[in-house]
Formats: C-alpha cells, sequence, structure tokens
C-alpha cells in the first residue's frame, strides 16, 4: 500500500515512525515533511494549500491513502477535494472539521444535543457581550471563533482581564459570533477516539501541559509534553465521555449528512459533575499523538483503513501496558520571539536510551548536521513500565542532547506523579 502522511511536525514523525512499522505498508510519501519524517518516509515538494497538485500527485502514483496530520487543511477542505477524486482519505471532510474550526458550531451542537460542556452564550457585539461579562462576573472564559493555533481562548481571572479581553477577542474574528461561556473548574485530560461516521473506538487518553514554564506558570504553547495514559481519566469517566459526548457527537453528524471520519480529540475538563467538553480537535494532539504510537500495539495502518473504509466495529484496539512521557524541547523565547539556525547534537546518543525515541518537530538538515528551525523542536519520548521510569529515561536522553539555545520543562508528568 502507497500512502502519503501530509504535516511537518512531532506529530506526523510520530505518525509517520509507526505506519513505517506496518506489514501493509509498501511505500510511504510526506509533504511538507521534516528531517525525523525524513528517516521514515520520502519527502515530496507538494504545496499542500494546492488541493489539484495533492491530487494529481496521488493519481500520478497511485497512492492508496492520504493521512493529514493537522486541522488547517482539514478545515479548507482537502478530505473533500481527495474524496471526490475517490482518493481514500483519514480525516474529517470540511463540514465535519468544523468541530475544531468554529467553537460556535460545536457550542450549538452540543446544546442541541444535550453534550455536557459549559454554560456560553454568543455575541456578535461587543456592547452586548461586555454586558453579560458585567452580569454573569470572573472567572469567566472568552473564545474567538476559527482557528487561532490556541491562541484564541482568555480565560480571564478578574473583570478586568475579562472586558480587556473581549475587544481582544472580537478583533480577532469580527464576522463570526463570540463565544462567552462558564469557567469550569477540574483536571483537564485528551481523550482520543477513531470514529468510521456510525462507529466510535476508543483510543487512549493523555494529558498535555499546554503552560511553558515548569510548575504550569507563563503563556500558553502548543503543548510543552505529554503522557499517556492519564491515571485521571479512569475507566468508569472514559465509558462516560464515550457515551454522553463522543457518540452523541458522531450520531449528530451523521444525522445531519455530514459524517465524521477520522481521529476525534475530545479536550475534557473533569468536573464534579462529570465530564465536560471544553473543545473537539479533529485530528491527533500534538504532542499527544508521540505518546500514544509507542503505546499501540495494533498495526496503525489497520486502523486507519477501518476508519476510512467504515468497518471500525471489526476490529479491536490494544495497547501495550506500558506508560509513555514526551518532552518537548523547544527554542528560547518560544512561545514568543525566538531564534532559528542553531546547532543540535547528541541525537545519536540520547536516542541509544532504552525506550527512547526522539521526534522531530522544527529541525532542518544543515549540511551534516541538524539545526532549530521553529518554536517546538523536538520530542524526546520515552516509554516504561511505570510512569516514573519513562520519566526518568526520558530526562536521561534529554540531558545527552546538546543544544544550548534549546529549553525545556522539567516537570512532565507531575499530575500523575503526585498522585
Ligand atoms: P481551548 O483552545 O478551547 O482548548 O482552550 C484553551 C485552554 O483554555 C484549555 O485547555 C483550558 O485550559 C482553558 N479553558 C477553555 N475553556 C474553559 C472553560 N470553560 N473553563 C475553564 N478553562 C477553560
Ligand atoms: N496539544 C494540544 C493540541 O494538539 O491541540
Amino acid at each position: 500500500m502507497k500512502v502519503l502522511l501530509i504535516g511537518s511536525g512531532g506529530r506526523e514523525h510520530a505518525l509517520a515512525w509507526k505506519l513505517a512499522a506496518s506489514p501493509l505498508l509498501d511505500r510511504l510519501y510526506a509533504a511538507p515533511g521534516n528531517p525525523g519524517i525524513a528517516q521514515e518516509a520520502e519527502i515530496i515538494d507538494l504545496k499542500v494549500a494546492d488541493h489539484a497538485a495533492v491530487v494529481a500527485f496521488c493519481r500520478a502514483n497511485k497512492i492508496d491513502l492520504v493521512v493529514v496530520g493537522p486541522e488547517a487543511p482539514l478545515v479548507a477542505g482537502l478530505a473533500d477535494d481527495l474524496d471526490a477524486a475517490r482518493i481514500r482519505v483519514f480525516g474529517p471532510k470540511r463540514a465535519a472539521a468544523q468541530l475544531e474550526g468554529s467553537k460556535s458550531f460545536t457550542k450549538q451542537l452540543c446544546a442541541a444535543h444535550n453534550i455536557p460542556t459549559a454554560r456560553f452564550a454568543e455575541f456578535r457585539d461587543a456592547d452586548a457581550a461586555r454586558k453579560h461579562v458585567r452580569e454573569h462576573g470572573a472567572p469567566i472564559v472568552l473564545k474567538a471563533d476559527g482557528l487561532h493555533a490556541g491562541k484564541g481562548v482568555i480565560v480571564a481571572m478578574t473583570m478586568d482581564e475579562a472586558l480587556a479581553g473581549i475587544d481582544q477577542v472580537f478583533a480577532m474574528g469580527p464576522e463570526a459570533p463570540v463565544v462567552v461561556e462558564e469557567f469550569l473548574e477540574g483536571e483537564e485530560a485528551s481523550f482520543f477516539c477513531l470514529v468510521d461516521g456510525e462507529t466510535v473506538a476508543p483510543l487512549a487518553s493523555a494529558q498535555d501541559h499546554k503552560r511553558v514554564f515548569d510548575g504550569d506558570q507563563g503563556p500558553n504553547t502548543g503543548g510543552m509534553g505529554a503522557y499517556s495514559p492519564a491515571p485521571v481519566m479512569t475507566p468508569a469517566l472514559e465509558a462516560r465521555a464515550l457515551e454522553e459526548i463522543v457518540q452523541p457527537t458522531a450520531r449528530a453528524l451523521a444525522a445531519a449528512g455530514t459524517p465524521y471520519r477520522g481521529v476525534l480529540y475530545a479536550g475534557l475538563i473533569l468536573t464534579r459533575e462529570g465530564p465536560k467538553l471544553i473543545e473537539y480537535n479533529v485530528r491527533f494532539g500534538d504532542p499527544e499523538c508521540q505518546v500514544l504510537m509507542p503505546r499501540l500495539k495494533d498495526d496503525l495502518l489497520t486502523l486507519i483503513l477501518a476508519t476510512c473504509d467504515g468497518t471500525l466495529d471489526q476490529v479491536s484496539v490494544r495497547w501495550h501496558d506500558t506508560h509513555a512521557i514526551t518532552v518537548v524541547l523547544a527554542a528560547r523565547g518560544y512561545p514568543g520571539a525566538y531564534e532559528s539556525g542553531s546547532e543540535i547534537r547528541g541525537l545519536e546518543r540520547a536516542g541509544e536510551i532504552e525506550g527512547v525515541t526522539i521526534f522531530h518537530a522544527g529541525t532542518k538538515r544543515a549540511g551534516d548536521g541538524l539545526v532549530a528551525a521553529g518554536g517546538r523542536v523536538l520530542n524526546v519520548t520515552a516509554t516504561g513500565r511505570t510512569l516514573q521510569e519513562a520519566q526518568a529515561r526520558a530526562y536521561q536522553a534529554v540531558d545527552r542532547i546538546d543544544w544550548p539555545e534549546g529549553f525545556c520543562r522539567r516537570d512532565i508528568g507531575w499530575r500523575a506523579l503526585s498522585k
């Protein structure tokens, strides 16, 4: 089977690494790719935003399956264009990708189908939003519509922050309504499922670390590290999330004639009343994917094909009895301004530690060497029989990497380890 993988981050390196291990795989291509993905796939020069070019490449090279890593091409309708050309694609079409592309769409769907989420109101007018915020008080949460790479949400702890935040969120997407919602208290967890339209196959849970510094301090990032499983997500809570949140969502989209096909990532807050949905993502998490793939016992390509072909009811998903952790090495300054081009050494020695795999995110080849070329640069990933063991291995590997211009959090996994 010939597969084309779309994307260039640590998530896509983890997907490429797992796809490359499949007995069904004959050839793996990737675009835009990165130096880590290049170890597993043939990197091709293809503009992903040019859907006609992607279709033409697939036809010319007899591609059997396109796996889309990030959300932007899905929200832009790449799956629609591939499907129209009868090319198999893993990832939802534009209509279903609104689950991530539009906060307002998801809140309306939750309201119509009784799916537990924060109480909310929508505003097209900043003055009306201000009035609502004054009436409800802080803490309160403001969300701009559309994709904002995780920066479209303001969790305002005070009234001053909330009032200042209103101008900010209205400036981000003036054409779409702003969602103002109730602040929920509880631990967050990421819950991943495969959805083939009808059947929902739960995968696993993970926990991200969104803040840039130790102790969950500093600004939000795309994610500084993750681990799986998340012990806070007990089997009972997983069953509730499946029954009360993910299954009704899949049924609602199928009934609307816009069935969801792909991986669905539910961002949950585990409140005292049970799991509530904070957001959906229409893709694997980054860096959560990097801790799911090393734990997945079954063949990823088989699971993806079952998702695309509507036969998820016939497969089981099995996991290794291990814990996995990933530590993000980022360029100094991230998530603000940072410099690219500094040299990274020592990856080979770091990768020799038992259970360790290093996934590339923002790296670039420069001659014989490797240099930083992004904010999040490497994902040092380790498995172990316990989370402690996985964590120790990951940081041992981090310490073998020679990159003075980089930094990482030193406390990835703390929530689970403190239990
Ligand atoms: P989102 O982009 O929707 O995932 O929001 C980013 C972050 O804001 C989440 O990971 C939460 O930490 C926080 N957040 C979003 N919505 C709420 C809410 N209703 N209550 C408390 N925190 C929230
Ligand atoms: N790690 C958070 C995300 O992928 O959205």
